[in-house]
């Protein structure tokens, strides 16, 4: 039988869309459900605790709106909340960073990766783990064994990038700027890869691909999640029959700023009937 419940995506703000986009895109039956927390973001300024808090919020709210999984499309709370999360959902959990360190040590040709993120997914370590163990992986199986004997890994927080994806200065003089400055270390290091492990970046990739030059793979870890829920829809027989598609959009602060930000980066018309809803009044304390 189909299963017509739409699919939850939640992130900080506007980031996680990055990722819808590419749900919509694989799998244009399903209907979405997608909350931005406008209005508590940035989250990759948080500490580990309130992050979890507020993850546990979301999660709450889009079980409400009867999901059938929850995408973290948010970097850092895949980092900080993904455990718990999994443990008390009533319904699959799918987080971000595991697909896109996947994605970099299969696109890396010398095993120089670099990671840029926010402060709090930097500090977590988490990134540079899941590229080592999945590194690791490919090693045992004989995959892209040059590479990974040579693998060598570099982060780097970009915190305002954050700011200037909310903004809508996605490529202008001072996101150039702003880029450059950031992003000196990671191309001194001499990267082939550089994994945007941040929902927000990818709004600035056309930037960042200008600082980093063509030989740089980016990677946008949307497409890998995407494939992830279709393998997890397809392997529970979750898929629904594909007709009355909705896209639900929430927003924690306000709907038409959202909106506005939101329309030239998402397109055919979306965002739209955006309502704003704020989620700290949802009781957590049987979780803590
Ligand atoms: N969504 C966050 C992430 O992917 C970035 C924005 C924030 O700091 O809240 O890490």
């Amino acid at each position: 039988m189909a299963d017509n419940r739409p699919i939850g995506v939640f992130d900080s703000g506007i980031g996680g869309l990055t990722v819808l986009r590419e749900i919509i895109k694989t799998l244009p039956g399903e209907s979405t459900v997608y909350f931005g927390d406008d209005g508590r973001a940035p989250y990759g300024s948080k500490s580990h605790d309130t992050i979890i808090r507020y993850s546990l919020q979301d999660m709450l709210f889009l079980q409400e709106k009867d999901v059938k999984m929850i995408v973290i499309a948010c970097n850092t709370a895949s980092t900080h909340a993904y455990e718990m999360l999994s443990k008390h959902s009533k319904v699959p959990v799918i987080e971000v960073v595991t697909p896109g360190a996947e994605c970099a040590v299969r696109a890396t040709m010398t095993g120089r990766i670099g990671i840029i993120a926010t402060n709090a997914t930097v500090s977590s370590g988490a990134y540079e783990t899941a590229v080592k163990d999945k590194a690791g992986e490919l090693l045992s199986r004989g995959e892209n064994k040059k590479a990974m004997k040579s693998l060598s890994v570099i982060q780097q927080a970009c915190p305002l990038f954050v700011s200037l994806a909310e903004e809508g200065w996605w490529d202008d003089e001072i996101a150039y700027l702003t880029a450059r400055r950031y992003l000196k270390d990671v191309k001194d290091f001499g990267v082939d890869t550089l994994v945007l492990a941040c929902t927000h970046y990818p709004l600035l990739a056309k930037t960042i691909a200008k600082v980093m030059g063509d030989k740089v793979t980016l990677i946008n870890s949307g497409v890998a999640v995407a494939s992830k829920v279709a393998q997890i829809i397809s392997e529970n027989g979750m898929a629904s029959d594909g007709m009355n598609v909705t896209r639900e959009f929430y927003t924690s602060d306000d709907a038409e700023r959202f909106e506005n930000v939101a329309a030239p980066f998402l397109g055919s018309g979306l965002p739209r009937g955006t309502v704003k809803h704020t989620v700290d009044r949802y009781d957590i304390s049987e979780f803590l």
